[in-house]
């Protein structure tokens, strides 16, 4: 979430005992900057959970990278230099580049940076496992806001069928962690019921108080409803913001306006980008919305969304709604 996940949104989750995250994103210009402002941030709260890895001088929060457009050794570097507590791995172009990232990671933290891995079919779960051996397999389901795979099955199916194809291969030993529209507890709670551990949250985040994303954006985030109807998968954000180097198959789920029903119409992309590019530069209200043209990513879970709140207080009632929920249904069925 490039932009998006702030160092101040990254350091209220971890706070509170989620795990935060910054973006790498393919490019490592701000990095440096971000991680020491979350770091800052961090340590000005007496309130931070001491993490198991703080004995390890590791910080207490992971960086994602897009392993596709990503040099291996310069973020091997920031590995180094930096020591996070997780390395967060998408979308490589061969999967067995998830191997020679994991040993070069491993090698360069001396094992306390831990591997989380984000696929999106139960043979990609496979695949990485055998190729790094993931400390923690993130299972990435259709309704996911933003990038995503162009085809596949949302988390109801796809973390159960990874779960037992990781027990009948002997590597059920590896935490699952479900992401794709989940936004509060009720979604957390299906998830371990599905066999997960924990749950990734992304669109819910962009209306936290800390996102560093537009104005525009976020009204739209908390405008729309019925989210499966309202956004779609599509690769027309990546052409008409000229995105280029993803792997074929991978699109992205954004709420749907006006540029992609021009090119459902048959626009083409070069007066589409036009349209787009004149709407940036006017960067009013109007350019956002179902009749405006800018890319809003979001997952299917959007109309679920309903205000702007703290990070801190998103993460909090999450997990108590989701431990009253679990807890209600294991005493309801403890008598059967
Ligand atoms: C705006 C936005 C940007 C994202 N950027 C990335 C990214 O750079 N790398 C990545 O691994 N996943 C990225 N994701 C996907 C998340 O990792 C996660 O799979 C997704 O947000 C979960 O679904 P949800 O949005 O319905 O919560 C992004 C998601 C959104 C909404």
């Amino acid at each position: 979430m490039l932009g998006a996940a702030t160092p101040a949104l990254a350091a209220s989750v971890t706070r509170v005992g989620g795990i935060g995250f910054i973006a790498g994103g393919t490019k490592f210009d701000a990095l440096d900057k971000v991680v020491q402002q979350t770091v800052s941030l961090l340590s000005s709260h007496d309130s931070t959970p001491q993490s198991s890895h703080a004995s390890d001088n590791v910080k207490p929060f992971g960086i994602g990278f897009q392993n596709w457009g990503c040099d291996k050794d310069v973020a091997v570097q920031i590995v180094r230099k930096h020591l996070p507590a997780i390395i967060w791995m998408y979308a490589p172009k061969h999967t067995s580049d998830f191997g020679d990232w994991a040993r070069a990671i491993r090698d360069a933290s001396d094992n306390r940076t831990k591997i989380w891995i984000q696929v999106g079919t139960v043979r990609e779960a496979m695949d990485a496992m055998r190729a790094a051996r993931p400390d923690v397999l993130v299972l990435q389901g259709a309704d996911a806001g933003g990038h995503g795979l162009a085809q596949g099955a949302s988390v109801i199916s796809l973390v159960p069928e990874v779960y037992d194809a990781l027990r009948e291969g002997g590597m059920d030993e590896v935490p699952l962690v479900a992401a794709g529209g989940i936004t509060d507890g009720r979604g957390v709670a299906a998830a371990i019921a599905l066999g997960a551990s924990g749950a990734v949250m992304g669109t819910r985040f962009l209306a936290a108080e800390e996102a560093g994303i537009a104005k525009g954006w976020q009204k739209e985030i908390i405008r729309v409803t019925d989210g499966g109807v309202t956004t779609s998968r599509s690769t027309l954000c990546d052409r008409i913001k000229g995105t280029v180097g993803w792997p074929a198959q991978y699109d992205g789920r954004a709420i749907t306006n006006q540029g992609h029903a021009d090119a459902r119409n048959g626009m083409t992309d070069e007066e589409n980008r036009r349209l787009y590019q004149e709407d940036v530069k006017r960067g009013d209200d109007e350019v956002w919305g179902t009749s405006g043209r800018q890319v809003v990513y979001a997952g299917t879970g959007v109309g679920l969304i309903k205000d702007v709140n703290p990070a801190a207080e998103i993460v909090m009632d999450t997990a108590r709604e989701a431990a009253r929920i679990l807890q209600r249904h294991g005493e309801m069925f403890s008598k059967l």
